[in-house]
């Protein structure tokens, strides 16, 4: 087992998740988080843990490389999530996205091969299903497996492709010894509000309507984050070198039906919904298959189930106004009127 592990984009959503899981359910793991705080980068996520002696904030951009130079020659593990993470941001402007995903990977990849050579340390690469492009909505049965053709859509996950392309070349021509997991979307505590659950919801607790992209028919598979915390957690320790492995729910929903859950959950009324302007090239469905990661490594969802894991994330909101009013203040501001109107 790895006992210094670097993680990349800690202080984001699923980073900061990922920090406190591991944290609470390994005694002897010691984490530094490198994060270089973009809009949705918040040290705030992780303020219980400033007094933990296993943690340690570095606050840098993963493509400086003098920095990881330092960082690699402590650490025995990777956990790379650092990323721009929104696809709505990749269609109004796609550089940020190259610049981080594609050259930020490339350049911390370098600096693993560098540090450890072949056949040491573990990189995990933290990707999307958004990368294998989109499912037809009738036919329920297709799902994405491991080796389903990498075939985006968007910029983002066009980059994550590429993102993820460079890392298995890392292992093909330098034998660094890596991982790459493709999960499904997220929900729980401390999602930056411009992904669709938390937008939702606090657009509610604000009495404002929640936009609908389009005819709402487009499908998702929602798994908890802490469900998707443990199975990295489970790829680190028990991944085979150069897999890939889905991660996912089998919990498909409807941006409809996902509306309708939050608006009951809210006691609102379908008033609330405003249906608005369709995104670009909006991907239909994504649905995975995890047989893989549940069949060799032994992993399974259990905090994912609807509706308690939707209500019990309608109410972290609810409860934590404080921290979201923070958040959606300033700069996002600015960025909600470009994309709403
Ligand atoms: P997020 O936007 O909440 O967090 C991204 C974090 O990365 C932020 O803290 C940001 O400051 C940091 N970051 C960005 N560029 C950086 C750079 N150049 N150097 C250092 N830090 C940088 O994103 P998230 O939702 O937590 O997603 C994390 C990862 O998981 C991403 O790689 C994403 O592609 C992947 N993923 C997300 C989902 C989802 O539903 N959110 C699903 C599957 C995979
Ligand atoms: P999002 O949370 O942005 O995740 P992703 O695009 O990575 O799946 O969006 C989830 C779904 O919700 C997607 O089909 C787009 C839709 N959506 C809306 O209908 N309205 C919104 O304001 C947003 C942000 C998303």
């Amino acid at each position: 087992m790895s006992k210094n592990i670097l993680v990349t984009g800690g202080c984001g959503f699923i980073g900061s998740n990922f920090v406190r899981f591991v944290l609470a359910n390994r005694d002897d793991v010691k984490i530094t988080n490198l994060d270089v705080l973009t809009y949705s980068g918040n040290p705030e996520n992780l303020a219980d843990l400033q007094n933990d002696s296993r943690y340690n904030f570095v606050h840098g951009d993963i493509r400086d490389e003098e920095l990881l130079g330092k960082l690699f020659d402590e650490c025995d593990a990777v956990v790379h999530f650092a990323a721009e993470s929104h696809v709505d941001r990749s269609i109004l402007d796609s550089k940020p996205f190259i610049e981080s995903n594609v050259l930020g990977t490339q350049i911390l990849l370098d600096a693993a091969r560098k540090a450890w050579g072949t056949e040491k340390g573990r990189f995990v690469h933290v990707s999307t299903d958004e990368v294998y492009g989109d499912l037809p909505l009738d036919k329920p049965e297709l799902l994405f497996t491991e080796s389903t053709p990498l075939n985006p859509h968007s910029p983002y996950s066009s980059s994550k492709a590429a993102s993820d392309l460079l890392v298995m070349a890392a292992h093909h021509t330098f034998g660094l010894n890596v991982n790459i997991t493709r999960c499904s979307n997220n929900f729980g505590p401390y999602q930056f509000p411009e992904k669709v659950i938390p937008l939702f919801v606090t657009n509610l607790i604000e009495g404002k309507k929640v936009p609908l992209y389009g005819d709402g028919r487009n499908v998702r598979d929602w798994l908890h984050v802490d469900d998707h915390c443990e199975a990295i957690l489970t790829v680190l320790e028990k991944g085979i070198n150069g897999e890939v492995y889905n991660i996912g729910g089998n919990n498909e929903r409807s941006n409809l039906e996902l509306t309708h859950m939050i608006l009951e959950v809210m006691g609102k009324g379908k008033d609330m919904i405003q249906p608005v302007e369709d995104r670009l090239g909006h991907d239909r469905r994504y649905a995975i298959d995890p047989t893989k990661i549940k069949t060799q490594l032994g992993w399974q969802p259990t905090r994912s189930a609807w509706p308690q894991a939707l209500e019990a994330t309608v109410k972290w909101y609810v409860d934590n106004a404080g921290w979201w009013q923070r958040v959606k203040s300033g700069a996002y501001r600015e960025y909600y009127q470009k994309q709403y109107g």
